[in-house]
């Protein structure tokens, strides 16, 4: 399949080398194309025990063409072991190929906006970490406005953005190139895999997702948004075993 053309990539964000994807094969797992780090990353808690940073974990070796587990179960995690073929699991793809601000509500605060797509949510907690960010981004001062940008970057599947009023651009850095492997030890579950720094999503049809700084996938087959992650894993209590 050659190099796809018109691929949406959302303000703030830069898509990573064209070389670097992630294909969805129907049906099946994740096939990464080129290489890129993978580790397990840790939600790390705050004294009030409220989702605050990550730690990076184990390292797992990636070339071009690993495929990495989307049912959620194979017994060769984060690989793909070729369970998904009796596991019964429906990984259909559902989820819209539009650009995800256009279903965004937006809350307007001094200086900055806040924008969330709930559909996207990976139940990480970031935005509710004793403060809640929809409160943060509206009230007045540096320090409300410095919680609400830490909190957006913090969240892993990009569901929150948040807008500098004066400039209509999004406070967004462009990230390096990863997936992680999301453990989450405060919900005692693990959750989604996470592409940072604009990573392609190439659908099994051939199309590609938008492109976005920070994007979640589901690998445990339960997400009713797939190929994104909707925070099911924690109700279905999934566990990846590599804590
Ligand atoms: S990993 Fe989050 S819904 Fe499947």
């Amino acid at each position: 399949m050659g190099e796809p053309k018109d691929v949406s990539v959302q303000q703030g964000s830069v898509q990573s080398d064209p070389s670097i994807s992630v294909e969805i094969v129907e049906d099946g797992p994740y096939r990464v194309r080129g290489a890129l780090p993978l580790h397990t990353q840790e939600i790390v808690r705050n004294e009030e025990g409220r989702s605050w940073s990550y730690r990076q974990g184990r390292a797992y070796p990636v070339k071009d063409g690993t495929m990495l587990c989307r049912c959620g179960h194979s017994r060769k995690k984060p690989f793909c072991d070729g369970s998904h073929k009796t596991a019964g699991v429906d990984l259909a793809e559902t989820a819209s190929f539009e650009p995800m601000l256009q279903e965004a509500e937006e809350i307007d605060g001094p200086r900055y906006s806040l924008t969330d797509n709930e559909r996207y949510c990976a139940f990480a907690r970031f935005c509710d970490n004793g403060q809640r960010i929809w409160n943060e981004v509206r009230i007045e001062g540096e320090e409300h406005a410095r919680l609400a940008i830490y909190m957006a970057h913090q969240c892993p599947a990009g569901r929150l953005l948040v807008w500098d009023r004066s400039t209509g651009n999004p406070v967004e850095e462009p990230l390096t190139a990863s997936l992680s492997l999301i453990q989450d030890p405060g919900a005692g579950v693990s959750g989604p895999l996470v592409l940072r720094g604009g990573v392609r999503v190439q659908s099994a049809s051939g199309e590609s997702y938008e492109v976005r700084n920070r994007q979640a996938l589901c690998r445990c087959g339960a997400s009713s948004n797939k190929p994104f992650c909707d925070g099911s894993h924690a109700s279905t209590k999934f566990r990846d075993g590599l804590e």
